[in-house]
């Protein structure tokens, strides 16, 4: 008891977060958990507003409705978005896009447009965090014997019963798990032949631009190369094949796999 009321005293220190939650009216409370996730301003819910139709239109096809992830990752838990206060890191990002890996460049968006889709995110982090039990409620709408079937189906010419043996039990929401089989992390796994005139080298790839790529090879040595005229650069993607069979499915087909596999533990 009497800890309790100093921490109390104490304020807004991390481990208090729980008990000030009590008794808070809804604004203060969400203040309070905006604080606790290290999360930054509060959204313009105006700008907000302007922003979810733009969103819609050129966003949601890859990063879902609501930008909670489809077949692009999900924009909720993303460093770009969560560093960013008011569009001053996401507008620069979003103009140049990560072409190399699928991203596109919104060169031709005004910053009016850009920040106005950069507050609409905020927003979405803002609801996600309020309300924690939101996507697992409604993330696992699938049907998980059609899931199934579609695994049997479409899965298994690359997969064997390993890949999701217990794969549920690797992932603390559905929602995490959903983002795993849709879209696995690659940064690891990508890798580069590059010829050179002095010849060819190869690794895992840590970094690429227009201009240069880096490797790391099989011995550990990192190898920067300038990407001139001579240079050929052959990139192995072992999921290229998995992403572009991920690109052809159908939004039910989408939840019911997720359906499916969350009942793999
Ligand atoms: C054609 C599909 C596609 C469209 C359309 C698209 N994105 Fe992306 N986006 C991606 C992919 C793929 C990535 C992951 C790139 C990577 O791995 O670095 C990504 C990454 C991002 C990231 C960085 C995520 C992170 O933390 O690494 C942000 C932010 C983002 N997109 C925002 C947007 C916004 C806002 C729009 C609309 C203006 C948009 N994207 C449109 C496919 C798309
Ligand atoms: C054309 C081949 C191919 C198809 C079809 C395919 N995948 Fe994949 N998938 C891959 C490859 C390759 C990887 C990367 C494996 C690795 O790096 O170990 C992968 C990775 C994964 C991972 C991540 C595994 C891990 O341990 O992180 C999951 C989950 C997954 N796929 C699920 C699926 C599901 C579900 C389907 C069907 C809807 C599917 N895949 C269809 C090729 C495929």
């Amino acid at each position: 008891m009497i800890v309790a009321s100093q921490q109390s005293q104490a304020g807004g220190q991390e481990g208090v977060q729980q008990q000030e939650n009590r008794g808070l009216t809804p604004a203060q409370r969400a203040t309070s958990t905006r604080a606790f996730l290290g999360l930054g301003a509060v959204p313009d819910k105006a700008a907000a507003e302007r922003g979810a139709p733009l969103f819609e239109q050129n966003c949601a096809f890859c990063h879902g409705p609501k930008a909670r992830g489809a077949t692009g990752p999900s924009l909720i838990t993303s460093d770009e978005v969560l560093a960013d206060d008011r569009g001053e890191h996401l507008a620069p990002f979003l103009r140049k896009g990560v072409l190399e890996k699928g991203m596109p460049a919104f060169a031709t968006m005004t910053d009016g447009q850009l920040t106005d889709i950069a507050e609409y995110l905020h927003l979405q982090v803002e609801d996600v965090a309020n309300r924690g039990s939101y996507r697992v409620l409604n993330i696992l709408v699938g049907n998980a014997a059609n899931g199934k079937a579609y695994v049997e189906g479409h899965c298994m010419t690359c997969h064997t019963a390993e890949t999701f043996a217990h794969i549920a039990s690797r992932f603390r929401t559905p929602d995490q798990l959903q983002r795993n089989w849709v879209w696995p992390v690659r940064e690891e796994k990508i890798t580069a032949n590059v010829k050179t005139a002095g010849g060819t080298i190869s690794g895992r790839v840590t970094q690429i631009s227009d201009f240069r790529i880096t490797l790391q090879t099989a011995s550990g040595e990192t190898r920067m190369i300038d990407r001139g005229p001579r240079v050929e650069v052959r990139i192995e993607d072992p999921l290229a094949a998995h992403q572009s069979l991920v690109m052809t499915l159908k939004n039910d087909d989408l939840h019911n796999v997720t359906a499916y596999l969350e009942t793999q533990k």
